[in-house]
């Protein structure tokens, strides 16, 4: 999650700038510079491979880029604004350090707010300690996401408890039942640490196959080990989830042996952002970052949900952009570029995640405007639901009535995929249902023809700009 690049995805063509000999910036095409490689100046003496290869081969504003990319974990003197959080996490795992039980934890709140980054490094400092203390505490922290079921994820916690250690996981990934391989964990343990806490990242993403999700089973197991006596030391689970009622939907018996101290995160404002942006503005060099940088992406990082995980791709997508561009400082302009390219990849994401029916009544849209090529800034209703028909007509699709195919589009506008209006055609002319696409329509097109259930289309092309003209034409006049 959270490290697609708008930046890089959309600027292949610029990535060929890479092998542009430094000095000729926006000069010389990459056909150019490849020829000169190959041709000798009038010295004889071509370009000198030795200096190409010691020159430093791409101009960049970051010094340390790994403090902008989203899994690097930071040291505390970089956490801001948790100092509650921070704390309770901190005496709720204190005791394992004089060998004490710990409670079990729930961290929720929305997606970047800190719950992953709060948690590790406070299992980091607890590790070092007690290591300096002839202690071994092991932290087995897995993402639930990948493993779909209460024995995969075991198996994934095995290899978190031997990855450090000179031991085999000695159970297969599958073929054996989960109470073998917790026996096998339970084993470990004993054998070679003196406390343990599981983390549980996105628990709720562990649903599994059947009825009953899969988390009820795994926290039912893992929060009984030291009341079954499987493990002498403090054992303690601490599970992550984006819900917050996460706990009213686990079943009765996952409910009574999982006890959480619940831990709220709430988003940050774009006071906190600023204070998170600015202890790591030495991931770039001195001077690389013009002043008015650090607020504007934390603006557009309170406006969008305040979470500190896009506000730091949105500025390690601006110094991209001015890498790209051959800047060597990031200015206001490549931030709010970057937001733009951000913002039209997640509404170009969002239409490629629609349903057939959908898509069809936006592609519809999206080729009314682009086919009619009338001068026109809203694009009726009609005309698009002409086109409507004709391309579920040709795709052999159920085509609904007007009235659904409006909803259908009009639904998107809560995505900001396009506006809508009443508005009247003239004098007398009544009022008609108006859209605004929000995206260029080629693109939207685009996007929608990646689905292979359209292809048929792109042979319409004269038939779909023939209906938009006249249809339009027909409103129009
Ligand atoms: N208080 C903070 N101070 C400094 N950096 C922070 C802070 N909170 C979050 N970050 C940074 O923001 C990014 C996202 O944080 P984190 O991964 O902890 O979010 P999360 O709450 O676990 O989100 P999700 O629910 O999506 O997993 C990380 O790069 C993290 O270092
Ligand atoms: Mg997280």
């Amino acid at each position: 999650m959270g490290d697609e690049s708008p930046v890089t995805d959309n600027q292949t063509e610029q990535s060929e700038s890479i092998t542009e000999v430094p000095g000729e910036h926006g000069e010389s095409n990459s056909e150019e510079s490849t020829s000169s490689q190959t041709t000798l100046d009038d010295s004889g003496s071509g370009i000198s491979i030795m200096d190409e290869l010691q020159s430093e081969s791409v101009e960049t504003v970051f010094e340390n880029k790994d403090l902008v990319r989203p899994d690097t974990i930071i040291d505390e003197d970089r956490i801001v604004g948790r100092d509650e959080q921070l704390k309770t996490v901190i005496t709720n795992l204190k005791p394992a350090l004089q060998n004490h039980g710990i409670p079990e934890m729930l961290l929720t709140g929305p997606s970047g707010t800190g719950k992953s980054l709060i948690i590790h490094a406070v299992c980091k400092k607890i590790v070092e300690l007690s290591e300096a203390q002839g202690m071994r505490f092991g932290v087995f922290s897995i993402n639930c996401e990948g493993p779909g079921t209460t024995s995969r994820a075991v198996y994934r916690l095995i290899q978190e408890a031997t990855a450090n250690i000179d031991e085999e996981p000695g159970v297969p990934e599958s073929g054996v039942s989960t109470d073998q391989k917790l026996e096998r964990l339970w084993e470990i343990m004993r054998e070679h640490y003196d406390g343990v806490i599981f983390v549980l990242d996105e628990v709720d993403m562990l649903d599994g196959p059947y009825s009953e999700p899969e988390y009820n089973s795994l926290l039912y197991q893992l929060s009984r080990a030291r009341d079954l006596g499987r493990f002498d030391g403090p054992v303690s689970v601490t599970a992550i989830t984006n819900y917050v009622d996460f706990m009213s939907d686990l079943n009765s018996r996952a409910n009574s042996s999982f006890n959480p101290d619940e831990i709220f995160f709430e988003d940050y404002d774009a006071t906190q952002l600023r204070h998170i942006l600015r202890n790591r503005e030495d991931a770039f060099k001195p001077e690389a970052l013009a002043d008015d940088v650090v607020p504007l992406v934390a603006a557009f990082g309170s406006q969008t949900h305040g979470d500190a995980r896009k506000a730091i791709d949105l500025l390690r997508w601006s110094g991209e952009l001015a890498d790209k561009q051959g800047d060597e400082r990031v200015e206001e302009s490549h931030v709010r570029t970057a937001q733009d390219r951000y913002d039209s990849d997640r509404k170009l994401r969002h239409i490629g995640g629609l349903s057939t029916q959908k898509k069809l009544c936006i592609f519809a849209v999206a080729a009314t405007d682009h086919y009619s090529n009338a001068s026109v800034d809203w694009i009726p209703a009609g005309p698009s639901y002409s086109l409507y028909q004709f391309v579920c007509d040709t795709l052999g699709a159920d085509s609904y009535g007007r009235e659904t195919f409006v909803n259908h589009v009009t639904e998107q506008a809560t995505y900001g995929i396009l506006e809508f209006d009443r508005r009247g055609r003239g004098r007398g002319k009544g009022i008609h249902m108006h859209f605004d696409l929000a995206e260029d329509p080629e693109s939207i097109m685009e996007r929608i023809l990646e689905d292979d259930r359209f292809a048929n289309l792109e042979q319409e092309e004269e038939m779909m700009r023939s209906i938009a003209k006249s249809k339009m034409n027909g409103f129009l006049n």
